[in-house]
């Protein structure tokens, strides 16, 4: 076939041709032709199926589609998009790709406007999914790769007066891919925007912030590089059309931080154009073994961050990146890391605005290299050099002037190799200021900060107590040894989870060394997909039919596909408070509060109390805290409050806001804490009912509960009928509970999901009903014995049920207690005890003793891929109730719940929350126990003190009709 094309440049290892030399990505005054919105569009199957002429402004495309950029093509209903975490989808033969390479097509003309300035013209593409090559008017101007970082392209001489004509290839493969290898959806396209620029003569194409901060005498230094003459004005430092290059020293500077990102608004002025810079004055070093910024070791309290909208995949409006920044500031998140590609500029703008410090890292991964041995790495083959650097070098001159950038990063999972060493020293070299990260050469050689991912809590500690075993490369342990420590990724957010954050954050309390983490990651990247009648579920791997895939590991965040927060999130907003209020000193008789910030005082919060009786507020009031500076902590008595009768009282002392911030309202929860006062009277025994044989159907009758006479089995309380009243091993396996150590398989082969009972005796007794029961799986001799006391004050229903393992248990257990169902009409759960959000053993710290009230659906969590959810802990007293009445359930003194419209089974068989459909009855799980969550999907698995043992335990209940 006919080539018309030099197609070359698509498998060539080159980052690009004609491209301009890197710089910061700002905007000025200068004009600007916005090119975004619908352009036309052609998909051609490959390198072969190209349109000839497609470039001539005289072309006719009015047959062709339109589709929008910036966008990602897959997501607009061309080809399909395809999941991967570490497998290239490709054969590994670099720098090949296959022939089957969609390629779009674009087209779109545009007008110069009247008045363009003298200079040059600069077409600008900030991201564009896998490489391409442009022409203006005809003109070829070059191609490029990195896809999610600018490249520039000089349109001067192409651009003419009046209509242009636009014309841009874009494969979806090409050698590039090899170094793009995240665990992420393979999307392609224009996804970032597209702008035509005047630089006009006399410009300033390129500058460098330098804003130092010294924290022992308060002084600032300003000095700003630029690429020709210009005015530097800082009115508020009185700085006048100055000599940008200074360096200019203020005696008195306010610092940026995260917790106070102070920005100065300056101008640099030059003759063709006036550019806004924004300026925060900090300096970061790592010293003495610590990563410090102004003087003082982080504590960094973070999150990973990939681009995502379930819409829209990549492509972000404005308003979602600033809903991610106002989520994460009220979510306690101090820092981002930017896995792993460098985010739009526009999101780094706005973490300068409001404060996250961010590890900016550029758009490199090799990790399918693994799989061969790391055979053919890039990251060690010279021929790869100039493209890894390139990438680096972009990233660098991008967001160089943003003081949100706490470190550059290199990449994410390349293996090692003198490439990654080379982009290092070149990082080091260009701006000093800023350490440099990359966590996979695990002898840290030629990083300033030691990273990992995943250690569990028993290395982290080693590390924190620097006891780690030594690198494999002798010569470089005293280098790792002295640095110090983050987890660039912990605490893996797929489905239920991630548990074990509280122990985490109190290793990095206590070791120096240990400076924080990010949780890996911040949002699921679910597709959103409408099924025929046309409800909304989520799309993971696997779902558009995609021959090679990793399932839903792709929806592993802190925040569910539309940013709703998961409990997860929650969870963490309460691990990582930076002001904590605690009761355990002086034998309780004080509050403890304690300023965990890095920098700032207290006196931006004010704190409130209230005391409840049995979740009854009988008190509550402003409490009284002197400001605190950072690290301080002082000890206040507790509140005056009224004689206790009876009752279970709790003390809440909450931090909030005591004036708006820009990313949160006056009022909002920063921290909290809570302890009980006087525990809860102990329970009355009940009164005795002798039961009493009915005249119909084989039934007894003990007070209001009606039982089967054969089976002992509970059918009815005063009127409402309750369903197959069993004891319960099984959950619907999360996550966690499937990946990593796979106790899930374990609990299938043991037979937890098909237990049968067997029931051994029904006895009336003189106490009430004793029923003797064996549940066992087939085939297996373990079993769990179940004996269930029933009796009775006339009014309500007492159980106690001892349940014991018998024989051997080959595993943990995932739940221990009783399920039932009752009539569909229930529609509402009130409870007091831990809420309102779904708590399990080791995900507890977001839930707090309360009163609350749910409806069944808002007992679920929607869950990506449906698994065990929605359970709340430590509950003392439930009411399920509908129009027809309903169900108190009574703990003696409490218990584990969750309340569904489907069983265990329904929910373990769903492959997506559309497939679970409410069914006529309402599913209630009363439980001793659960086993621990833990972050075994890519981690440790539940600490050995979150561990559900097979041993005997009892389960103490009150069962009234209401
Ligand atoms: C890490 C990787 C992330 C992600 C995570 C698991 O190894 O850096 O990109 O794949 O595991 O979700």
């Amino acid at each position: 076939m006919h080539q018309p094309y030099e197609t070359r440049y698509v498998e060539d290892r080159s980052p690009g041709s004609g491209r301009l030399a890197p710089r910061a990505a700002f905007r000025s005054d200068a004009p600007v032709v916005g090119l975004d919105g619908a352009w036309r569009f052609r998909a051609a199957t490959g390198l072969g199926d190209l349109t000839a002429g497609f470039e001539d402004p005289a072309f006719d495309d009015a047959a062709w589609d339109r589709l929008p950029v910036p966008s990602c093509w897959q997501l607009q209903g061309v080809g399909s998009p395809a999941y991967t975490n570490v497998t290239y989808p490709f054969p590994l033969d670099p720098p090949r790709v296959p022939d089957e390479n969609p390629t779009g097509e674009y087209r779109r003309d545009f007008t110069l406007p009247d008045g363009w300035p003298a200079g040059r013209g600069v077409l600008r593409f900030d991201g564009v999914d896998s490489c391409f090559a442009v022409w203006l008017n005809g003109v070829r101007l070059g191609d490029g790769k990195g896809s999610r970082i600018p490249t520039e392209f000089d349109a001067t001489d192409a651009l003419r007066p009046g209509r242009n004509v636009l014309a841009v290839r874009v494969h979806q493969w090409s050698a590039g891919s090899y170094l793009e290898d995240q665990d992420m959806w393979w999307l392609s396209g224009i996804f970032r925007p597209v702008q035509l620029l005047s630089r006009p003569e006399g410009c300033v194409e390129d500058f460098f912030v330098h804003a130092d901060y010294d924290h022992v005498s308060g002084a600032g230094t300003l000095s700003v590089d630029t690429t020709g003459p210009a005015g530097l004005s800082v009115p508020e430092l009185g700085l006048v059309d100055a000599d940008p290059a200074g360096p200019h020293t203020f005696a008195h500077v306010e610092p940026w931080t995260a917790e106070q990102p102070r920005l100065y608004e300056g101008e640099l002025t030059a003759a063709g154009e006036r550019i806004p810079v924004r300026i925060g004055f900090r300096r970061v070093v790592v010293e003495d073994g610590l990563l410090k910024a102004n003087g003082c070791a982080l504590l960094l309290r973070g999150v990973n961050r990939h681009e995502w909208d379930p819409e829209t995949g990549r492509t972000l409006s404005y308003e979602t990146m600033l809903r991610d920044v106002l989520l994460m500031k009220r979510h306690n998140i101090n820092a981002v890391r930017t896995s792993h590609y460098p985010p739009s500029s526009d999101f780094l703008a706005l973490c300068d605005e409001y404060g996250l410090w961010v590890v900016d890292e550029c758009d490199l991964e090799t990790h399918g290299f693994e799989q061969v041995g790391w055979r053919g790495n890039p990251s060690d083959d010279e021929r790869w050099r100039e493209a890894m650097l390139d990438r680096m070098r972009r990233v660098v001159e991008r967001d160089k002037n943003h003081p949100s950038v706490l470190m550059w990063s290199l990449g994410n999972e390349s293996g090692s190799g003198d490439n990654l060493a080379a982009m290092a020293e070149w990082t080091r070299s260009r701006d000093p200021s800023r350490p440099v990260h990359y966590e996979g050469d695990r002898d840290s050689g030629y990083v300033d900060v030691y990273s990992r991912m995943y250690a569990d809590h028993a290395e982290t500690e080693l590390i924190g107590r620097g006891e780690e075993p030594p690198t494999r490369d002798p010569s470089l342990d005293a280098h790792r040894r002295g640095l110090p420590f983050i987890l660039c990724e912990y605490a893996h957010a797929m489905g239920n989870g991630p548990g074990g954050l509280s122990e985490y954050q109190r290793l990095f309390e206590t070791y120096p060394r240990l400076q924080g983490g990010f949780v890996w990651e911040w949002i699921d990247h679910g597709i959103a997909r409408r099924t025929a009648d046309g409800r909304v579920f989520h799309a993971y791997g696997g779902d558009f039919g995609e021959p090679v895939h990793d399932g839903n590991f792709v929806a592993d965040g802190l925040v569910l596909p539309d940013r709703t927060p998961s409990p997860g999130l929650l969870e963490y907003k309460k691990v990582v408070e930076p002001v904590t209020i605690g009761f355990g000193v002086d034998g309780g008789k004080c509050v403890e509060v304690r300023n965990g910030h890095d920098f700032r005082d207290t006196a931006h919060l004010r704190f409130r109390w209230w005391a409840e009786d049995d979740g009854e507020r009988v008190g509550d009031g402003v409490f009284d805290v002197p400001v605190l500076a950072p690290g301080e902590r002082a000890h206040l008595p507790l509140p005056e409050l009224p004689p206790c009768k009876d009752a279970e009282r709790a003390l809440t002392v909450v931090a909030e806001l005591a004036a708006a911030e820009p990313w949160a309202p006056a009022g909002h929860e920063i921290a909290w804490g809570q302890t009980v006062i006087a525990p809860a009277a102990p329970a009355p025994e009940p009164g005795r009912v002798l039961p009493a044989v009915s005249g119909r159907g084989g039934r007894l009758t003990l007070g209001p509960a009606a039982f089967d006479a054969h089976h002992g089995r509970l059918l009815a309380v005063g009127g409402l009928d309750v369903g197959a009243l069993r004891l319960d091993l099984w959950r619907a396996p999360t996550d966690n509970d499937l990946l990593g150590d796979r106790v899930a398989d374990r609990w299938r082969a043991a037979g937890l999901h098909r237990l049968t009972t067997k029931v051994l005796d029904v006895a009336a007794t003189g106490e009430g009903l004793t029923v003797r029961t064996r549940a066992a799986p087939a085939g297996a001799d373990h079993a769990v014995r179940a004996t269930y006391h029933w009796r009775s004050d006339g009014r309500s229903l007492r159980l106690d049920a001892d349940i014991a393992p018998e024989g051997e248990w080959p595993c943990p257990l995932p739940r221990i207690g009783i399920g039932f169902s009752l009539p569909g009409w229930i529609d509402t759960v009130d409870w007091y005890g831990l809420g309102p959000g779904e708590a399990y053993r080791d995900t507890t710290a977001a839930a707090r003793l309360g009163r609350y009230r749910h409806t069944v659906e808002a007992m679920q969590t929607p869950y990506v891929r449906p698994q065990e959810n929605g359970n709340r802990r430590a509950v003392r007293r439930a009411l399920l109730t509908g129009a027809r009445g309903g169900l108190l359930i009574g703990g003696l003194p409490s218990y584990d719940l969750t309340v569904r419209r489907w069983t265990s089974a329904e929910l373990d068989a769903a492959r997506h929350t559309t497939d679970l459909v409410p069914g006529d009855r309402v599913h209630v799980n009363v439980d001793v126990a659960h086993h621990g969550i833990g972050t075994a999907s890519c981690g440790p698995g539940p600490l050995p003190q979150h561990a559900l043992g097979a041993g005997p335990v009892a389960l103490r209940l009150v069962l009234r009709a209401l």
